[in-house]
């Protein structure tokens, strides 16, 4: 393809570089931050976009030293840094701007002398809650009650937000009791990817695609996240969550409300977060009645993946559990734009490949003159998110050459990330950033992640008063069979390259 100037300025080449911050992190030792956190704060830093000043704070409840907090990040980190030229240098040097403070939420200890140091710089200060949900209230207490909380504070909070309506309810509520929604940041990372942002460009910076974004050209769309890993080291929290809530309350309810949003008026955040709120709020309600016909779950027995054998979810967990690792649905959006279109919706662990797309697939043509020469397959927008981020147009397209009219469905790239170069950014630097800026484009406002727990409750309740175990599925395959029969009783199929 050949290389296009961006139109303005490249996003993380031209990053402007951020006046100083602090960036506190509860679960500073933990799997997500050092997993995550820190290495995207270490990307910006490497950037440019987070200066010398800034101050970086890991909190846990062990008593350790700034220096063994700085040489477990350098650990963590090492690998990541040794892959650019002078990229282990540069990690010496963010090193500098991390120290450890040693708290726990449920007693005083330590927190004095924390605020104090804190309250030293009027700046902006972010609290990222990376902790389990049922300590999000008492950490909120806590800031509160230390004066930690001003104009310029900011928390983020990670997705579980509840495990249904209520318990979500009883977090936001003590979060809005100290912080204005304005400042609650609720994290969901899909939206910090670079495919699902390009979306909303492809959407609404083309004339192209608007017209036939609706019910009459679109047959149906498909989406799917798939993973290879099982649920590791996560059990304890994963057998409380199973998929529904772990994946379709939150990433993929995001993306199929960024497909099927009306165009927002603006990039305001509200604007945006307002259209995917009435999309939520448009689904066709899943429960007792319908869920039997709409929703398939599944869990993975034994069986090889990620080219060894693996065990099933029951013996990791080493007992029997009515957990779904596996989830298929067909949603549907009740709106003008969309009436009569599926929405399949699949995710799972232990699937035959880590692959995430969003297939949107148009119409048949009405007629056909190509009779009897080949069959026309309808054409097919393939957003992949991971893991090679791209954007495929399939075509119908003749072959090349003598030997009669003989068409070929062909892929046509849609995606410049060769054009644009350089390191693909992980979501999470973004969704940093933004936090620090003040921006919540792309974070969940209140309503949104009350409108998903509104329409996934009456799924769980469904479930639960079936009494029907999950349906087992082989690790290393892409779920139950009944998932394939899901989608092929509407006489259409999961996308091959994902299937
Ligand atoms: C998390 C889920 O939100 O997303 C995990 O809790 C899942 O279970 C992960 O593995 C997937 O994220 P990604 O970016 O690797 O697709």
């Amino acid at each position: 393809m050949t290389p296009v100037a961006p139109v303005g300025p490249h996003p993380l080449h031209h990053a402007a570089p951020l006046p100083p911050f602090d960036l506190v992190i509860f679960g500073g030792s933990g799997d997500l931050a050092l997993r995550k956190l820190l290495p995207a704060l270490f990307h910006r830093y490497r950037d440019g976009q987070i200066v010398d000043g800034t101050r970086i704070v890991g909190i846990a409840r062990d008593a350790r030293s700034d220096d063994d907090y700085r040489e477990q990040v350098r650990l963590a980190l090492a690998a990541e840094a040794e892959k650019e030229a002078g990229g282990t240098a540069a990690l010496a040097d963010f090193l500098k701007l991390l120290r450890y403070q040693r708290l726990d939420l449920a007693n005083d200890g330590g927190w004095e002398e924390f605020s104090t140091s804190m309250r030293s710089e009027q700046r902006v200060r972010v609290f990222y809650l990376a902790v389990a949900p049922q300590l999000f209230a008492q950490a909120a207490q806590q800031l509160d009650k230390w004066k930690l909380i001003d104009a310029d504070t900011r928390v983020v909070v990670e997705k579980p937000i509840g495990t249904d309506r209520a318990s979500a309810d009883a977090i936001n509520d003590a979060l809005g009791h100290v912080f204005a929604e304005r400042q609650i940041f609720r994290i969901d990372h899909y939206l910090g990817k670079e495919t699902v942002q390009n979306l909303t460009a492809l959407r609404f910076g083309n004339a192209l695609f608007e017209p036939l974004w609706r019910a009459e050209h679109i047959d149906h769309v498909q989406i799917t996240v798939g993973e290879t890993v099982g649920v590791e080291g996560r059990a304890p929290y994963y057998d409380r969550a199973g998929a529904l809530r772990d994946m379709v309350q939150n990433h993929l309810l995001q993306l199929l409300c960024l497909v099927a949003m009306e165009p927002p008026t603006s990039l305001d955040a509200d604007a945006i977060r307002d259209e995917k709120l009435k999309v939520l709020r448009a689904l066709r309600p899943i429960d007792n009645a319908n869920a039997a016909q709409l929703v398939v779950r599944g869990q993975y027995r034994g069986g090889a993946a990620e080219g060894r054998a693996v065990s099933g979810y029951a013996d990791e967990l080493g007992r029997g559990s009515n957990t779904e690792t596996f989830v298929a649905l067909k949603a549907e959006v009740r709106s003008w734009r969309w009436a009569g279109v599926p929405f399949y919706l699949r995710t799972g662990k232990r699937l035959p490949s880590r692959v995430s797309e969003i297939v949107v697939t148009f119409r048949q043509v009405p007629h056909s003159i190509f009779e009897g020469v080949s069959e026309l397959a309808p054409n097919r927008l393939v957003l992949r998110l991971q893991p090679d981020e791209s954007v495929t147009m399939w075509l119908m397209n003749k072959v090349p050459g003598p030997g009669g009219l003989r068409l070929r469905h062909v892929p046509m790239d849609l995606s410049f990330a060769e054009a644009f170069g350089g390191r693909q950014a992980d979501a999470y630097e973004r969704l940093l950033m933004d936090v620090v800026r003040g921006n919540p484009m792309l974070f969940m406002r209140r309503d949104e992640v009350e409108a998903a727990w509104k329409w996934i409750d009456p799924i769980r309740a469904a479930w639960e008063s079936s009494n029907e175990a999950p349906k087992p599925y082989t690790a290393g395959t892409w779920g139950p069979s009944a998932a394939v029969a899901l989608i092929e009783r509407d006489g259409r199929t999961w996308h091959e390259d994902a299937a």
